[in-house]
């Protein structure tokens, strides 16, 4: 998978674990458990990959325009990581408030994933090639394999 490729992939399966987890009842807390711990982990993952490797690349090639969508890219993660996320786990998977909290959540992440691809996906493929992009989807990969072994590690 090239770079563009394997972003939006990912974006896939965040949409359906936002999904799952719309469908669930305050009496399901397992579940809303275990979905939020595959969502962490989803969302960390993957803002680890655009941080460390696509958008530096994106930026290096894209001038003063890109510029802007880097750094509003980067703080909507911020911004998720620091504070929406934090406050929804520390949330009572079986109190009202979860919903609302993942309604936010979902809200905010769809609106970040439709900018990457309806701005930044778009440019990148015009500006960095298809052999560049096959380059960083490998990077990636192989840093997402690193990742999940660290996190092993860490789980062990
Ligand atoms: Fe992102
Ligand atoms: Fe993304």
């Amino acid at each position: 998978m090239n770079a563009v490729e394997l972003l939006k992939h990912d974006h896939e399966a965040v949409k359906q674990l936002f999904e799952r987890l719309g469908k669930t009842t305050e009496r399901g807390i397992k579940t809303r458990e275990e979905l939020m711990r595959h969502l962490h982990e989803e969302l960390m993952t993957h803002a680890r990959l655009e941080e460390e490797i696509f958008y530096p690349a994106f930026r290096a090639a894209s001038g003063k325009e890109g510029e802007v969508l880097f750094h509003e890219a980067k703080e909507e993660h911020r911004a998720v990581e620091a504070l929406i996320l934090p406050d929804l786990e520390k949330t009572d998977p079986a109190s009202s408030e979860f919903a609302g909290r993942v309604k936010v959540l979902k809200d905010m992440i769809e609106h970040h994933i439709e900018e990457e691809e309806q701005e930044m996906l778009p440019k990148a493929c015009e500006l960095l090639g298809e052999e560049r992009l096959e380059e960083l989807g490998a990077q990636m990969e192989s840093r997402r394999k690193e990742l999940k072994r660290q996190a092993g590690e860490r789980a062990a």
